[in-house]
């Protein structure tokens, strides 16, 4: 029987159901959603395939293991216990990186030494060498230290699952990826879907969309630390991958529509959309928020600029108030918006018939959504 791990994936603050129906359509089990992140169980195959195809995770982390440290002898000695050579061999990297929150030790610098340390010395009494070159593959441990207990983590990801290869460029306040499909799937976006976004910028939103619509897994086109690994056999990756390809959908209907009153935005998009695949099923247009008509049956989904400025927020809220006149915003034209802004209903002119707390980066924002028929 092949070998079972804990695995947990950060994730966007108000995505865990989210990530814990996408971890289930994994195969992944004994699924616990926490603030922020998804702990589950899984093999091999399941990293392979949660590096692969979970849209809304930020990483796939490995936990090695979890103790209370209350000083550094407890850290130092907390992890040394830990089996580490099952993952890290004699010639591979391991950098340490990490946090601390409420805890007696904070320093984030001597933390990192003191798990280097204690992670040669076990490495040293198995391998019997006392200088490691660490040329090899990189095995980054991450380390967590909340109210005095230490989690030991190895990161199977590398760079961060956001990056999925169609957005080397972006505009000035791109969503982030992963974020923009937990905005899809609470869209309920689906292979027959229509989808416009009015505030394209570099696509984001209407790529995820049509990935989800097409089934298609958010990593196929990029690589994973972890594939670098010995520990884990290549014809796993190579069976999430063929898997992954045979389940992308080319014959559903789903269209999309993007517009943005910026060029510079619209060839954007238009290039994103082409490096992700999607460019036949997406239609893209310079236009003003005040000209925008959503097709019947339309999903409108998007994030308005928010405005960090005083005077960036009056244009914004003034945005607010032309979508409230374009946007019907009812059951034949669903729309979920995301803003930072609290007064986001007053200016629209409509209260939401759905709200959901979401963090976009540090800045806390609601999901407003609006899907039912007009109260009269
Ligand atoms: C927050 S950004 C959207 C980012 C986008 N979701 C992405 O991931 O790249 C807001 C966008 O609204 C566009 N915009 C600003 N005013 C507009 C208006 N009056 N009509 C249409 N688009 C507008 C900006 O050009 C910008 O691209």
């Amino acid at each position: 029987m092949q070998q079972s791990y804990q695995l947990c994936c950060p994730c966007h603050f108000g995505l865990e159901l989210t990530l814990c129906f996408e971890i289930s359509k994994i195969g992944g089990t004994d699924i616990a959603a926490q603030d922020g992140r998804v702990l589950f169980r899984g093999n091999d195959l399941t990293i392979a395939k949660a590096n692969l195809c979970l849209s809304t995770a930020e990483r796939i982390l490995v936990q090695l293991g979890q103790f209370p440290a209350y000083n550094f002898e407890d850290l130092f000695q907390g992890v040394r216990a830990l089996p580490l050579e099952q993952w890290i061999g004699v010639n591979d990297a391991f950098p340490v990186k990490g946090h601390a929150l409420s805890s007696q030790l904070h320093s984030i610098p001597d933390c990192q030494s003191i798990i280097k340390k204690s992670i040669v010395e076990r490495l040293s009494s198995v391998y019997h060498v006392h200088w490691f070159q660490e040329t090899g593959a990189v095995h980054l441990i991450r380390f967590s230290i909340r109210k005095n207990i230490v989690t030991i983590y190895l990161d199977t990801s590398g760079i961060g699952l956001h990056k999925r290869g169609y957005r080397k460029n972006a505009n000035a306040a791109p969503i982030k990826e992963t974020l923009a499909a937990g905005i899809v799937d609470l869209a309920r976006v689906n292979s027959q879907s229509i989808v416009c976004d009015p505030f394209c910028g570099s696509g984001t939103l209407l790529i995820e969309a049509a990935w989800k619509a097409m089934r298609m897994a958010p990593g196929l086109n990029r690589r994973f630390q972890a594939e670098l690994w010995e520990q884990i056999p290549q014809g796993v990756w190579r069976e999430a991958r063929e898997e992954a390809v045979s389940n992308i959908r080319h014959d559903g209907d789903f269209t999309a529509f993007g517009f943005d009153i910026d060029p510079k935005a619209i060839a954007l998009t238009e290039e994103n959309c082409r490096k992700a695949g999607v460019k036949p099923r997406i239609h893209i247009q310079q236009q003003d928020i005040g000209d925008f008509q959503p097709p019947e049956g339309a999903i409108t989904i998007c994030n308005p600029p928010y405005g960090e400025r005083m005077l960036d927020i009056q244009h914004a809220q003034s945005i607010y108030r032309i979508m409230g006149e374009v946007f019907p915003a009812d059951k034949n034209h669903p729309c979920h918006i995301i803003t930072p802004d609290a007064d986001f209903e007053l200016h629209f002119g409509k209260a939401a018939h759905k709200k959901r707390k979401l963090y976009n980066g540090m800045l806390q924002c609601c999901l407003m959504s609006y899907f039912r028929d007009i109260q009269r």
